[in-house]
């Protein structure tokens, strides 16, 4: 695979005014958050909230790709469409999540460290034959008393980058996801330092496996206070230290930055995405890659009627895209 055809997944994963969808929760993740509105988790109801998502009338106006779970890129819409050849139709690239989930890193109490490097070449040479153009893994830094350690930074960071590289070897780009947790009392100052830590131990790691930046995509934590920390940031405070973090940290090169939303409001997503963007310009194109900042009111709606809710659900879904495609063009304004 050459790197010109990386290159050009990446730069249209970020195209001006679009962003990525996430819907790649684990079967255990969309357990929990069917459990929140009372709907049953059964493959036939994870199936149809999945199409419902996916055949949203026109997301393809903002979202340029969306990220599936191993069991989602299997699956298909009622009639029998293959979910990754339905977007491909709707010029949407398919994504897969592959990491194996977090575990507990020996040695390290109150941290984790991400698996699933085993096997995972054959697994993305399948996933390519199944349509998968991009891939997601997902590490997780917790702050608290005395972690982050510098052992499970590295740790993450060199899983990140041995996925990264094998990625691009069988012709996927990777999307690298360290993601500082929000939970905590730490204040905004600590969460930049971790994340400025997190983000040089990534690229150092990136650049000793060979990753290819021109063919990678990060997503991003933002800089932001704990969520339980007692002094809680502006807007324009928490656009301005991720920018100051990112700058300092990720090379130009790279094609394009997406946000996780990590359990901020959908409004706040919305509204940092936009400031940093306002704030520019910037040495990348800044978009969107949320997961419940894009689903949680439309998983509500269709929670209340399955069956007679989904064109409403969809409405949310392409309103949220919307939003958020317009707070990457930094052209969002706040409802009044
Ligand atoms: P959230 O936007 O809900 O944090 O999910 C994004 C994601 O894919 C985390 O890996």
């Amino acid at each position: 695979m050459s790197i010109e055809q990386l290159a050009e997944t990446a730069l249209a994963m970020v195209a001006p005014g679009k962003g990525i969808i996430a819907i790649d929760e684990s079967n255990a993740t969309i357990a929990k958050r069917f459990a929140g509105v009372g709907i049953e988790n059964t493959e036939e109801h994870r199936r149809a909230y999945r199409e419902l998502l996916l055949t949203t009338p026109k997301l393809g106006d903002y979202i340029s790709g969306a990220i599936l779970y191993d069991e989602t890129i299997r699956q298909s819409t009622k009639d029998g469409v293959p979910f990754a050849r339905l977007m491909a139709e709707r010029g949407m690239i398919p994504g897969i999540k592959v990491d194996k989930g977090t575990f507990p890193l020996a040695g390290c109490p109150g941290e984790v460290v991400t698996e699933g490097l085993d096997g995972l070449r054959a697994r993305l040479e399948e996933y390519y034959k199944l349509g998968a153009r991009f891939a997601k893994w997902r590490a997780v830094i917790n702050i608290g008393d005395d972690i982050p350690s510098g052992t499970c930074i590295d740790s993450n960071a060199h899983a990140l980058a041995r996925y990264a590289a094998l990625c691009q070897e069988q012709g996927i780009v990777p999307m690298v996801e360290p993601e500082v947790i929000m939970d905590g009392s730490h204040d905004i100052e600590t969460c930049f330092e971790v994340t400025e830590v997190t983000l040089r131990s990534l690229f150092a790691s990136l650049y000793e496996h060979s990753v290819m930046l021109e063919g990678t995509i990060l997503k991003a934590s933002m800089v932001l206070p704990g969520s339980t920390c007692a002094e809680q940031a502006t807007v324009e405070e928490v656009a301005a230290a991720t920018l100051q973090c990112l700058k300092a940290t990720v090379p130009a090169t790279l094609p394009g930055i997406v946000f996780l939303s990590g359990g901020q409001s959908d409004e706040a997503a919305t509204a940092h995405l936009n400031a940093m963007n306002q704030m520019g310009p910037n040495p990348w194109p800044l978009s969107f890659s949320y997961g419940r900042a894009m689903q949680s009111a439309a998983l509500k709606l269709w929670s209340q009627d399955l069956a007679g809710n989904v064109a409403a659900a969809q409405a949310t879904v392409y309103a949220r895209a919307r939003d958020n495609g317009l707070a990457a063009l930094g052209q969002w304004q706040a409802a009044a």
